[in-house]
């Protein structure tokens, strides 16, 4: 049997680090400087991977299959000492794998990077944090209580980009919550979804009920992107396309089953989202059902990361946005009417109240 050798260069043993057992000549541990340091990477993190995405890193490497990073930058017509450092930044962050000097995709990279994966984020992660701007300008924005330059300013050009990157991942979430919420039994489901997007919920819904019938509303400029989708999945000819501001556009009270808001009272403010929340119960009929998609903090705002930085995103770039907590909507929830309310999580993060109105009035 050969004995472990030393490596030929000197290194440290990883269990033997300071940051692991402190100075030796004090009995004090010193917190590690890792959180700072990941604050710092985080910024270098993201624009590494979305220089990687500009470049086509991934849809190539689906394309070559695994490669060096001579053939890669050959085919690229990139220098290859600059690729290979962009690529070791991917590698180093889980989001390719590299083995002696070969890259190739792993199993993350294959689903959410390359362009026609299955749960392709690809065009979602260079809007996902908002304009890209508003970051730098964060203290100023904190300082005066509102961004410089709001999305509402051109909420079109924003939403465009976006609703295009998040409809994957919205219509897979909500294919997936008729598992646990059987919109699909009521076949002839009559769906009003409020800032539809690209429409993900509505598609969703009327895929599973084939007699249903959906109102869709998105403002001007946005409410294209749900008519290319609902032609697409083939249900655009049981869609009514309602453009518009989801406060004040007109609304039938009591006429539908499902009132979908779906990831659009993040960015309303306490009374914007109350105001939905009473809309939505106008009009649903008795019975019927509200399903609210969002990013919910829980009751301390630091246990849930994801959301709680959802809402700093929102602080940064928007007029009026913030996240709220499952204790805040349950209790708008129940004020407005509803009962019965269920969180249900059909994927990973992405959670949905969903609340009953009363069948009859007590
Ligand atoms: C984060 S996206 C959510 C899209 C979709 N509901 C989903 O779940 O994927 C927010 C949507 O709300 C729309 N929106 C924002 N303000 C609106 C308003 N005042 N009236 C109608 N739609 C609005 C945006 O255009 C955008 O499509």
């Amino acid at each position: 049997m050969n004995e472990p050798r030393d490596p030929p260069y000197p290194e440290l043993k990883k269990s033997h680090t300071m940051a692991h057992k402190g100075r030796p000549w004090t009995d004090y541990k010193p917190p590690a400087a890792a959180p700072v340091w990941a604050a710092i990477e985080g910024l270098g993190r993201y624009y590494i991977l979305l220089a990687a995405l500009e470049l086509d890193v991934f849809d190539t490497l689906q394309r070559t299959g695994p490669a060096r990073v001579e053939e890669l930058a050959a085919e690229m017509a990139l220098p290859v000492d600059h690729l290979r450092s962009l690529l070791d930044g991917v590698v180093a962050q889980g989001l390719l794998d590299q083995f002696v000097d070969v890259y190739e995709l792993n199993d993350t990279a294959k689903r959410y990077l390359v362009s026609d994966g299955p749960a392709t984020m690809a065009s979602l992660i260079p809007v996902a944090p908002g304009p890209h701007e508003n970051w730098t300008r964060l203290a100023a924005t904190v300082r005066d209580g509102r961004p410089a330059t709001p999305i509402e300013d051109d909420p079109a050009a924003f939403y465009l980009p976006l609703v295009e990157g998040t409809f994957t991942t919205m219509f897979r979430c909500a294919t997936r919550a008729d598992l646990k919420i059987r919109y699909s039994a009521n076949p002839a489901t009559r769906v009003l979804d409020l800032g539809a997007g690209g429409a993900p919920w509505a598609i969703a819904i009327l895929n599973g009920c084939p007699d249903g019938r959906a109102v869709v509303n998105d403002l001007d400029g946005v409410i294209d992107v749900a008519r290319t989708k609902a032609a697409e999945h083939g249900v655009d000819d049981r869609c009514e396309f309602r453009a518009g501001d989801f406060h004040t556009v007109e609304i039938e009270p009591e006429a539908y089953d499902i009132v979908v808001l779906g990831h659009v009272c993040r960015t309303e403010g306490v009374d914007g989202a109350r105001h939905l929340i009473e809309r939505a119960y106008d009009a649903l009929a008795p019975g019927g059902r509200l399903l609210l998609a969002d990013y919910f903090p829980d009751m301390e705002r630091k246990f849930n990361p994801h959301a709680v930085l959802m809402g700093t995103t929102m602080m940064a770039s928007t007029e009026r946005g913030f996240t709220f907590t499952h204790k805040d909507f349950s209790e708008w929830l129940m004020a407005a009417g509803f009962e019965a309310l269920r969180l249900v999580e059909p994927i990973g993060f992405q959670q949905t109240f969903v609340a009953g109105k009363p069948r009859s009035r007590s």
